[in-house]
């Protein structure tokens, strides 16, 4: 008699929606007297504008006004207040604020105009004239300037040290120390950044945006313009990926909405591919990892330390170095991370921040402790594999890193490896095999949800969250009719508008947790309620138990004891003479969870062939073996972790926004110059789920997989590579010209 429809292989519930085009996303929105703005990009770095020639472009028929810093209204930067939910310290961008220039191509000046043709051409008119400055774009060059940022709300505090690591890594008979350069990636999801701002007769905005916070992004329009909640909305039902760059509002919606409210007209702005490259993005990063070991391999020192790019207005900064004495047992342990300001604008969350360049170097450095004291890398992790968590020396409350070890290595093969690099060869291939660890937490923040059942038994359950295409709105249908017991085709999920119930930024892989324990909680409550209705109608078959002695399945609310007594939803409605039914409640993480830790974690085996001619390489098999908790959706789950591995041969091998210091432009910001993985670059791709049963982490029992999904993939590629040639690339993506 139970519905269960959470551990199903369900299809996405809006997959048809977004393959026949039926889906809006934010520049689809077709209103009368729709017009167009163009962002007009500057030219050079860091330089002061003193001169914006416009009157050409003002004076075009369809051209309706140009805006710059001069005639742009001034909007707040300074206060704490004025940062969004996401932002590190530091005063926020805005676009058009004052005349200085301190990033990489900011807009100079905004056209509007009545379409977008006319927009675009107008925008090709607009003269700007510099005083040049001296830049900064090359981190090597501004490591003296480097300091350690203040933590972010939100991300993890830098754990303190243990034990003399210094001392102890001065000591060690085995001396590991690696430094690697890791470069600028640039997020590109399908979807350009777009906002549609539509303007009502009363002057009330609808924003829609690109965005994976929709209440973030209108708390911080209201106070960037100083309107009420009530006279501006945010909707974003649809995002076409995201990985972070959605976290923070870009500057083309301020630019919508600074329009539509100057124009008092609806208005439209979207940034071409080009023009994403002004935006955040993975920051360059240095990371060093030093290692101490006994000659039998036992782990006496880590050192990791690490220097990140920022912006000279925000101090922004990412768990990188974090994870190195969170997983190995060992007793000395010291990280430090910093950040030098660059002019570039500020880097922001991308899949993984952090961890994704931090816990690969780790892995490489790991690798090469194994390769050089002779231990297979994976006993060797094993051998250090912490049950306990290392910073707090908290219990772990489920399986920890081992987990996925021994699974993968058995479905990938692993025995069979010769350890000896350059051992493994077919004809002129040179075959390695190499592997890695990824980890992230499994976090949950406060979400609050809305139930409605209504008379036909039909349920609507929201929350303010975002898919951007993970796989929450099927995830939330599940989990809405299996506590309600209700047939998946009855129950949709809302998200993305910022009117529903609060929910925090869809990120961080919180949001299965987060907004799944919000959805089970009211949905749950929404049960309670009908069984109050139904217990007091005459003749109950339930009159006389009690909360706990009855489940919602099937369409009805059921006696546990005795499955035959039971009253169908829609009768209870109907007996309470109700058209609908309503409930709202919120959940959190539960305070449980404070003694124990709680992470994700992965083992990744990669297989490389590497052409010893020509120094080709290609990834012709992954196995990844994810401890992720309980798994709510076997096929959205394992689309997730198949995108990060993809991800992560694409950061081991092809990714890199190429910075030319001279004018501290990106010299590939487009799709044709900047490469990922295509389908001729990746092969065959296993995904293993570890069961793990979690009663601590949430509710629900699942952790999180989006960021996990990519950590380690790199550095298992990379490693892989080493084992193929013999040859160790520090810096990545390794290519032909850096793999001598
Ligand atoms: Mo994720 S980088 O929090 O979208």
């Amino acid at each position: 008699m139970t519905t269960a429809h959470i551990g199903q292989p369900t299809d996405r519930v809006d997959g048809r929606a977004k393959v026949t085009g039926v889906a809006t996303y934010a520049a689809e929105y077709h209103v009368p007297d729709l017009v167009d703005g163009v962002v007009v990009s500057s030219a050079m770095a860091t330089d002061t504008i003193t001169r914006i020639a416009a009157a050409d472009t003002r004076a075009r028929d369809g051209v309706l006004q140009v805006f710059t810093h001069a005639n742009a209204p001034r909007v707040p930067r300074s206060d704490r207040r004025d940062r969004d939910e996401v932002a590190p310290p530091g005063a926020p961008f805005r676009p058009l604020d004052d005349a200085e220039i301190t990033s990489s191509a900011p807009p100079a000046a905004l056209v509007v105009a009545t379409t977008f043709a006319l927009a675009r051409s107008a925008a090709s008119l607009v003269r700007v004239g510099y005083e040049r400055a001296v830049h900064a774009t090359d981190l090597k060059e501004k490591r003296e300037a480097a300091y350690p940022p203040q933590a972010r709300e939100l991300m993890p505090p830098l754990p303190t040290p243990r034990g003399q690591a210094e001392q102890a890594f001065a000591n060690a008979a085995v001396p590991i120390a690696a430094e690697d350069l890791r470069p600028i990636e640039h997020h590109h999801p399908m979807e350009p950044f777009a906002t549609t701002v539509v303007r009502d007769e009363d002057g009330q905005l609808t924003v829609d945006d690109t965005t994976q916070g929709v209440q973030h992004v209108r708390d911080d329009l209201c106070h960037v313009f100083g309107c009420s909640t009530d006279d501006l909305r945010v909707v974003s039902p649809y995002i076409g990926g995201a990985f972070g760059s959605g976290l923070r509002p870009p500057y083309q919606v301020f630019l919508a909405v600074l329009a539509a409210r100057e124009l008092k007209r609806s208005v439209r702005v979207t940034l071409p591919r080009q023009q994403r490259f002004s935006l955040g993005h993975r920051p360059t990063t240095w990371p060093r990892v030093v290692l101490g070991s006994a000659p039998d391999g036992t782990l006496d020192a880590v050192i990791h330390e690490a220097i990140a790019e920022t912006s000279r207005f925000e101090a922004d900064s990412e768990p990188v170095v974090h994870w190195s004495g969170l997983l190995y047992r060992c007793d000395h342990v010291t990280r430090a991370h910093q950040v030098a300001p660059l002019d570039l604008h500020t880097p922001c969350d991308m899949r993984a921040p952090g961890a994704a360049w931090g816990m690969d170097a780790l892995e490489g450095a790991m690798d090469e402790l194994a390769a050089t004291v002779g231990i297979d890398p994976v006993e060797r992790r094993l051998k250090h594999d912490a049950e306990r968590d290392q910073h707090d020396d908290k219990p772990c409350a489920s399986q920890a890193l081992g987990a996925g070890y021994r699974p993968g290595a058995a479905r990938f093969g692993w025995a069979r490896r010769h350890p000896e690099p350059r051992s493994m060869r077919e004809g002129d291939t040179r075959i390695g095999w190499g592997m890695a660890g990824g980890v992230w937490d499994a976090g949950q923040l406060p979400a609050a949800a809305n139930a409605m059942l209504t008379a036909d038994g039909k349920l609507t359950v929201s929350s303010a969250t975002a898919d951007i295409g993970t796989g929450p709105s099927t995830i939330m249908t599940q989990i809405a009719a299996e506590t309600l017991g209700l047939p998946m085709e009855d129950v949709t999920f809302t998200l993305g508008d910022s009117s529903l119930s609060k929910a925090p930024v869809e990120g961080g892989s919180f949001t299965a947790s987060t907004v799944g324990s919000a959805v089970k909680a009211v949905c749950q409550e929404g049960c309670g309620q009908l069984f109050q209705l139904a217990r007091t109608s005459d003749d109950s078959p339930l009159a006389d138990a009690e909360r706990a002695d009855v489940t919602c399945t099937g369409g009805h609310i059921r006696l546990n004891r005795d499955s035959s007594r039971a009253v169908s939803l829609t009768a209870v409605l109907r007996q309470g003479t109700r058209d609908t039914l309503e409930a709202a409640t919120s959940a959190g993480p539960s305070p449980t969870r404070a003694h124990d830790s709680s992470s994700s974690h992965s083992a990744v085996f990669a297989e490389v062939n590497v052409d010893q001619d020509l120094g080709t390489i290609q990834v012709t098999r992954v196995v990844s073996a994810v401890a992720g908790g309980r798994i709510l959706n076997p096929k959205t789950a394992r689309s997730q972790v198949l995108g990060g591995i993809v991800w992560g041969i694409g950061m081991a091998l092809e990714e890199e926004s190429v910075l030319d210091h001279a004018f501290g432009r990106f010299v590939n910001p487009n799709l044709a110059e900047s490469h990922v993985p295509v389908n001729a670059d990746v092969h065959d791709i296993e995904v293993l789920f570890v069961e793990e049963h979690d009663e601590v982490v949430n509710p629900l029992g699942a952790k999180g997989l989006g960021e996990p999904g990519v950590v380690g993939v790199a550095a298992a590629v990379a490693n892989a590579v080493f084992h193929a040639t013999g040859t160790r690339v520090r810096d990545l993506p390794i290519t032909l010209n850096t793999l001598r």
